[in-house]
C-alpha cells in the first residue's frame, strides 16, 4: 500500500463484537492495543495488562475479524527483558490467539528481540516516539522528540527497526515533520497517531474516535461519534421505561 500510495487505516479493538464492526466497516488492520488496559480494564496507564489479558482479548477479535490484518500488543513486562522472553511471548501469541503479527514498543534497545522473532517467522512491527509503556521513565504523555537529540535517535531507530525485519513502524505523538522525514527516509510504512498528515497510515483507538471516551480529548484526537451521550441517552430511558412500566407493553412480552 505505501509503494502504490494508498493510506493504510488502523484502529483498535478489544473483543468480538466491536472487531467484527471494525471488520466490516473496511479497516486495513485492528490493533488489539495494550491500551486494553485503560479502556477495558480502567487502569490509568498500560503497564498492568498481563501478557494472559492481551491473548484473551486477541482470541475474541480473531474471532470477529474475517478480512483484516490482527495486530497484537506485546504488553509491558512481556518482552523487555531478554530475547528469549521476547520470542517466547511473541510465539504464545501467536500459538494462542490466532493473531497474525504483534507490536512492541521502542528502538534499538529491543532491535535483537525483533530480530528473533522475525527469523521466527512472526511479523513484527515497532513503535517509536510517545511509548506508553515507558510512561515512568518519561513522566508525561507530551509530545516526544521535539529536541534534536531526541529527533536524532528517533530517525536511527527507525532504521534500526527495518533493518531488523519489522513490517511497519507506529510513530505516536511526534512533530509531523519529523514523522514526514521518517515516513520517507524508510521503505516499510509508518502509522500514525499525533504523528501528522504524513505517515503511509493512521490510527486511533476506537473508544477515543467513537467518543465512548468522552473526557480525553488531545488535539490529534478527531471524534466522529457521540456515543458517550447515545449510550448514556439510550440507558437512561430504559431505566425509565422499566420504572414506569411502559417496558415490556403487551408485544413484547408471551
Ligand atoms: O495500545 C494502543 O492502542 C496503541 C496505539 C495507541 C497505537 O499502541
Amino acid at each position: 500500500m505505501k509503494e502504490a500510495g494508498e493510506k493504510i487505516a488502523m484502529i483498535t479493538a478489544y473483543d468480538f463484537s466491536f472487531a467484527r464492526l471494525m471488520d466490516e466497516s473496511g479497516v486495513d488492520v485492528i490493533l488489539v492495543g495494550d491500551s486494553a488496559s485503560n479502556v477495558m480494564a480502567g487502569h490509568e496507564t498500560t503497564v498492568p495488562i498481563t501478557l494472559d489479558h492481551m491473548i484473551y482479548h486477541a482470541q475474541t477479535v480473531v474471532r470477529g475479524a474475517k478480512r483484516s490484518l490482527v495486530l497484537v500488543d506485546l504488553p509491558f513486562g512481556s518482552y523487555q527483558s531478554n530475547s528469549d522472553v521476547a520470542l517466547a511471548s511473541a510465539i504464545r501469541v501467536m500459538k494462542e490467539s490466532g493473531g497474525h503479527a504483534i507490536k512492541l514498543e521502542g528502538g534499538r534497545e529491543v532491535a535483537e528481540s525483533i530480530s528473533r522473532i522475525v527469523h521466527a517467522g512472526i511479523p513484527v512491527m515497532g513503535h517509536l516516539g510517545l511509548t506508553p509503556q515507558s510512561i515512568y521513565k518519561f513522566g508525561t504523555y507530551g509530545v516526544r522528540a521535539k529536541e534534536k537529540d531526541e529527533a536524532e535517535k528517533l530517525k536511527e531507530d527507525a532504521l534500526i527497526l527495518q533493518e531488523a525485519g519489522c513490517f511497519g513502524i507506529v510513530l505516536e505523538k511526534i512533530p509531523a515533520s519529523l514523522a514526514k522525514e521518517v515516513s520517507a527516509s524508510i521503505a516499510i510504512p509508518t502509522i500514525g497517531i499525533g504523528a501528522g498528515p504524513h505517515c503511509d497510515g493512521q490510527v486511533l483507538v476506537m473508544h477515543d474516535m467513537l467518543g465512548i471516551n468522552h473526557e480525553f480529548k488531545p488535539r490529534f484526537l478527531r471524534t466522529y461519534l457521540n456515543l458517550h451521550e447515545q449510550i448514556t441517552g439510550a440507558v437512561q430511558q430504559y431505566v425509565a421505561d422499566v420504572r414506569s412500566g411502559d417496558f415490556p407493553n403487551e408485544r413484547e412480552s408471551y
